[in-house]
């Protein structure tokens, strides 16, 4: 187990909240241990040890604990249920962060599959290459990004797909006219995002962006918890 990656995780997830108990527990206990607190420096050593490894076990629950919450919130599965993700496939995932959504598209397209994971953010991409070091998973390849230009290695992705990342994405139009050359004829582009001021995404939005990069809105609709899907697809007669 490497600890370091997995602060790496946490910082790169920019989900840290639920971790500070957890972190501010380790660290007293870490204190307690070294004996800096005048105050507990003739604790008995049996208890500074029992408040490092609490600290220590509070931390990884609190970790266990988030992602399940995000599995129950963002329900994975279906959504790679929705998006027609099938063992084999050759997928780009585009902002993919810390690699959440990643693993999932990655078991589910097996070891005949490949993900490439695509993001503008090197430290992000770092974590998610320790994870697939640390978890031994072989079918995924990170892909660092323009900010205009996802640079996927490859000119046949079978699918481009996003979660909570497209309304981060600050050269929409740019990025949309160059992800096409990655994609075969027919494949889609699933956009799995909010609908809402935050994201200031919704379909006009969507729709509008898309016509004008010679995509087309196929599908759109609210899958569950505040997530909906824009799936376009190539209008190979619009003008590239
Ligand atoms: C809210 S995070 C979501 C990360 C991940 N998909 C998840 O659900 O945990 C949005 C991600 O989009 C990335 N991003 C922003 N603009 C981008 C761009 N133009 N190309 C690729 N990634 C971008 C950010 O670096 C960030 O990692």
């Amino acid at each position: 187990m490497n600890l370091t990656d997995y602060f790496g995780i946490f910082i790169a997830n920019k989900n840290k909240n639920c971790y500070f108990p957890g972190l501010f527990s380790a660290v007293t206990g870490v204190r307690l241990y070294c004996g800096k607190k005048g105050v507990v420096n003739n604790m008995k050593k049996l208890t500074k040890t029992f408040a490092l490894f609490l600290g220590i076990i509070v931390l990884f629950v609190s970790f266990s604990v988030s992602q399940s919450r995000r599995d129950r919130r963002d329900q994975p599965e279906k959504l790679l249920e929705y998006a027609g993700v099938k063992p084999g496939m050759t997928i780009g995932e585009a902002g993919a962060g810390s690699g959440y959504f990643t693993f999932f598209l990655s078991r589910r397209v097996g070891d005949r599959g490949k993900i490439y994971a695509n993001d503008i953010d090197e430290d992000s991409l770092q974590a998610l290459k320790n994870r697939c070091r640390r978890e031994g998973v072989e079918n995924i390849e990170t892909v660092v990004g323009e900010i205009a230009d996802p640079c996927f290695p490859v000119s046949d992705l079978e699918m481009v797909t996003m979660l909570y990342a497209f309304h981060d994405f600050t050269e929409k139009e740019q990025w949309l006219r160059n992800v096409k050359k990655y994609m075969k004829d027919d494949a889609s582009l699933v956009i799995f995002d909010g609908q809402d001021a935050h994201t200031g995404l919704n379909k006009e939005v969507v729709s509008n962006i898309a016509g004008k990069t010679g995509f087309e809105l196929l599908k759109h609709e609210h899958l569950h918890n505040g997530i909906w899907v824009y799936v376009l697809n190539i209008r190979n007669s619009l003008p590239q």
